[in-house]
């Protein structure tokens, strides 16, 4: 299968070529059983490394009983709309207001999916005139966030103080001629290896370079920190992280 993915990744071949033998293995794979470490796939039991439960609670028996007493109170069609329609509640603004407490930002934004999430808060922030500065082992949907950037964007080599601090002065030149800012872009922990995003060095340079910092803690939130409150908190930078991101894993 190593050699599939490798040809997939190198795209040879005409366009949906590998379509047939990626579904159902690469994408869509189909699993049974309870969300756990061991599952069912292709009629075997395998170890299982990519469902987001990292935390456990997937099966944890408080949160099964509250998911249980919320359906027989509300029903699974509550709140009968997108949120932007009919879907506000009372609930979500609640639950917004504690999570923002919990990570120390003055608001929070719940969003439906991580990967369209990050994308759009990255669009959401930026114009033209404005450049990005990121990582560039960067999780997949901050590369695809970036890409929609209409403005210019130089990633980072990964952790790499000296190359922040290059692309940084690359970016300062643009946008003292078009009037925009500087969006720097790490993780604060990168799924592939599990190491942190260097965050407290990168909030150290706001001395030196005006940019405003985001943050995609999707493995550090629920892990890092004294009470899980993420990697900014771990590192003791978190006020230096203008807009914190996390996914529910
Ligand atoms: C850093 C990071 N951000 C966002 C996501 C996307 O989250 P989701 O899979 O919940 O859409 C992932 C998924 O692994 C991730 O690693």
């Amino acid at each position: 299968m190593s050699d599939l993915f490798q040809k997939i990744r190198e795209n040879k071949g005409p366009l949906g070529k590998w379509a047939n033998k990626a579904e159902g293995y690469f994408v869509f794979p189909e699993l049974k059983g309870k969300i756990s470490n061991l599952m069912e796939f292709n009629g075997n039991e395998v170890v299982m490394w990519s469902v987001n439960d990292y935390l456990g609670l997937a099966n944890d028996k408080e949160v099964l009983q509250f998911d249980k007493d919320a359906i027989k109170e509300y029903g699974i069609a509550y709140p009968m709309g997108g949120r932007m329609m009919t879907g506000e509640t009372s609930y979500h603004l609640e639950f917004e207001s504690k999570l923002a407490e919990f990570v120390g930002k003055e608001k929070a934004l719940l969003l439906n999916f991580g990967y369209q999430g990050i994308l759009s808060v990255i669009d959401a922030l930026v114009n033209k005139n404005d450049v990005i500065v990121y990582d560039r082992d960067s999780h997949a949907c901050i590369i695809d966030g970036v890409r929609l950037h209409m403005g210019k964007r130089f990633a980072f080599k990964n952790n790499d103080i000296e190359s922040i601090e290059m692309n940084l002065k690359r970016a300062n030149k643009i946008v003292e001629k078009t009037g925009g800012g500087i969006l720097v872009i790490s993780e604060g922990v990168f799924g592939m290896r599990g190491q942190q995003g260097i965050l407290k060095e990168i909030v150290a340079l706001k001395k030196k370079y005006d940019f405003k910092f985001l943050i995609d803690d999707a493995h550090g939130f629920g892990t890092l920190g004294d009470i899980g409150n993420g990697a900014g908190f771990e590192q003791g930078c978190q006020d230096g992280v203008d807009v914190y991101f996390a996914t529910f894993t």
